[in-house]
């Protein structure tokens, strides 16, 4: 048995932040932000409560509704983020809480903006074990609490929001996926975590906030992405003209650009709304997805290619028939 998506569902914060208003907290303006990244807007929380936690549950209710199952029927919940609210408990435990998803095994996944992707990876395992057979798997983040407003060259990239996806072992789905990381690239992207106050060490109190080497991260997806695609191609004995669409993680347009000019093929195979919500990490994919299903755009039997890519340095790809 394979993962067959049977549900999606999305939370977008109300709050929408314009190209110009970041250009009133820093010095930029809306031509570089736009012809760098292709960002018009992001979605930022805009109250406490509003949080990961919380956009993590009103996507999962609408994924939840979506598939017909009930709560109960849901055997694991996977939750992608690098921004909960807690250390512990998982964000994927307060999801089952609140949703009363009394038999599922719930647990957070760590792998930045390809999270989303080892989500779908570890469950469509869980299946081919026979060990699950209905799944709820969520990206979520509020990078908006873990980016620097002060620092130009990241604030302006990056969106609130959650998107969530109901899965169940089927006899068709999940055609061919894999998954990656790079741990020596590291330094290219991160954020430490709180530093350690005990008796014996002395730390600055300092908050850390999201590092990027943009340029090595441009490369880095450019020849990634293609790299996996032509992988499971050949995996699942399939062309590029099978692919109906190319869902990829939303960073940035110029490299949603550069990824289809290598590979020959029109951006209308890309479909994208990283000019309205900005990067979400790992939440991009199930966003997008939660669009497309929504505006009739994915049709029974459709083909797609899903891939994340991010910081760790990790990659996650996957052929999926709708
Ligand atoms: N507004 C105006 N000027 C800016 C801004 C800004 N928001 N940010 C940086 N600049 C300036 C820099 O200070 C620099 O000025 P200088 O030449 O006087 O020193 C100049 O613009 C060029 O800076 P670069 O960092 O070289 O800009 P670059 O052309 O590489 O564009 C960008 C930056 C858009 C981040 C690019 O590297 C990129 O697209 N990288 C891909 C990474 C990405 O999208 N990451 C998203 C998160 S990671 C992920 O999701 C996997």
């Amino acid at each position: 048995m394979r993962l067959k998506i049977i549900g999606t569902g999305s939370y977008l914060p109300e709050k929408i932040a314009t190209n110009d208003h970041m250009a009133q907290l820093v010095e930029t303006n809306d031509e570089w932000i736009s012809t760098r990244t292709g960002i018009k807007q992001r979605h930022l929380v805009s109250s406490p409560e509003e949080n990961t936690t919380y956009m993590a549950i009103q996507a999962a209710k609408k994924a939840l509704a979506d598939s017909g199952l009930q709560a109960e029927d849901i055997d694991v919940i996977l939750v992608a983020t690098v921004s909960s609210d807690y250390v512990t408990p998982s964000t994927a435990c307060m999801v089952q809480k609140e949703l009363g998803a009394s038999h599922a095994v719930s647990f957070d996944i760590n792998a930045a903006c390809a999270g989303f992707l080892f989500g779908l990876n570890t469950v469509d395992a869980y299946f081919r074990c026979g060990v699950y057979q209905t799944a709820l798997i969520i990206g979520v983040e509020t990078l908006s609490k873990i980016v620097d407003w002060s620092d130009r060259s990241t604030c302006v990239l990056f969106g609130d929001g959650a998107g969530a996806v109901i899965a169940k072992a089927d006899e068709s789905g999940m055609i061919a996926c894999l998954q990656g990381s790079d741990g020596t690239h590291a330094e290219v992207l991160s954020c430490k975590a709180r530093s350690n106050n005990n008796p014996y060490i002395s730390t600055d109190k300092n908050l850390d906030y999201v590092f990027m080497n943009g340029q090595e991260v441009f490369k880095f997806a450019v020849r990634k992405v293609p790299e996996c695609l032509n992988l499971l191609l050949e995996q699942a004995n399939l062309t590029l003209e099978d692919v109906d669409y190319y869902l990829l993680h939303q960073a940035n347009y110029r490299i949603l650009t550069s990824i289809a000019k290598k590979l020959h093929l029109p951006m209308d195979k890309f479909p994208s709304n990283v000019d309205r919500c900005g990067n979400t990490s790992a939440a991009s994919i199930p966003i997008l997805l939660d669009e497309l299903n929504h505006k009739g755009v994915l049709k029974e039997g459709s083909i797609l290619f899903l891939s994340g890519f991010g910081a760790g340095l990790t990659w996650g790809a996957a052929l999926l028939k709708w």
